[in-house]
């Protein structure tokens, strides 16, 4: 897909890969719509954005993902002040084994709600225009964590949902692609955890000191990667620090 004049919405987009990822498709001429639950934080992004890339191609809506009725009227601002949405990202989440449930309900729940949301509005058997899906899991939904057990369950979750709806012979006539994006740890707000947030923290601190993080950039090539690129469906396009953007077309990996 071009670019240029799309619609972009993308939920967690008011910091971290979210916002990185708005001022890159802002770069190649698509409009945005900001979605994130930290209103100041989201206001004061779409403000930058706004500035750099015109006042008409940028809006922020307060969106909680894990709010059915919420995020169906963020999308509806959407789609009422651009006509229509082309790319759905669905990004927004948190890591905090402390409150489960609710990870569950952003990492996952919000990720299902989009998808589906996103998919009605675009499908072209049905009038839509088609469009491209992006969710973004990790790699640690890929590999076993023991750190954060739940939340690489819910990103295991969002890359099995992700490839299995890709897999749906109705997609083809639809003209929707699902992707998965799946960095490894990258140094954005997400990591900057209470040591209750997550098991053994002082062991995660140890290994990812050894670690080479990803970077925002790497994980903006693999969004813009699964935009552009027409035969990318179903794919988990993994980011690692060392060996960069990397397409992956797979079932679970097995356990070592
Ligand atoms: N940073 C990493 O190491 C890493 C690695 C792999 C995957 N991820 C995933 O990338 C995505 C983006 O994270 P990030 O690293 O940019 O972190 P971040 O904390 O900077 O950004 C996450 C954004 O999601 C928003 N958000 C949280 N709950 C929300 C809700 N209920 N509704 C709407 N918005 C909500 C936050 O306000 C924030 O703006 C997340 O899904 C995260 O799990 C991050």
């Amino acid at each position: 897909m071009q670019l240029k004049d799309k619609v972009v919405f993308i939920t967690g987009g008011a910091q971290g890969f979210g916002k990185a990822v708005a001022e890159a498709v802002l770069k190649k001429g698509a409009k945005v719509c900001v979605a994130d639950v930290k209103v100041d934080q989201g206001e004061a992004t779409a403000k930058e954005l706004q500035a750099s890339s015109g006042a008409d191609n940028v809006l922020f809506v307060k969106c909680d993902v894990s709010d059915a009725s919420v995020f169906e009227d963020a999308f509806k601002a959407a789609v009422s002040k651009f006509g229509h949405v082309d790319v759905m990202c669905n990004n927004a989440g948190i890591m905090d084994e402390r409150i489960w449930e609710k990870q569950l309900e952003i990492n996952f729940g919000g990720v299902l709600r989009g998808t589906m949301m996103a998919m009605n509005h675009m499908r072209k058997d049905k009038g839509g225009r088609g469009g491209v899906i992006i969710n973004t899991a990790s790699l640690a939904g890929l590999f076993p964590t023991y750190w954060f057990p739940a939340y690489a369950a819910s990103k295991s979750a969002v890359y099995h949902f992700t490839a299995s709806w890709a897999q749906n012979p109705e997609m083809k006539a639809a003209e929707i692609r699902l992707v998965s994006i799946c960095p490894s740890g990258a140094q954005t707000a997400l990591l900057d955890l209470a040591d209750d947030q997550i098991i053994n923290p002082a062991h995660f601190k140890q290994v990812m000191e050894q670690v080479v993080y990803c970077t925002v950039d790497q994980v903006v090539e693999a969004f813009l990667l699964a935009m552009e690129d027409d035969t990318i469906n179903g794919t988990a396009i993994t980011i690692k620090g060392k060996e960069g953007v990397e397409k992956v077309k797979l079932s679970l990996v097995p356990v070592e």
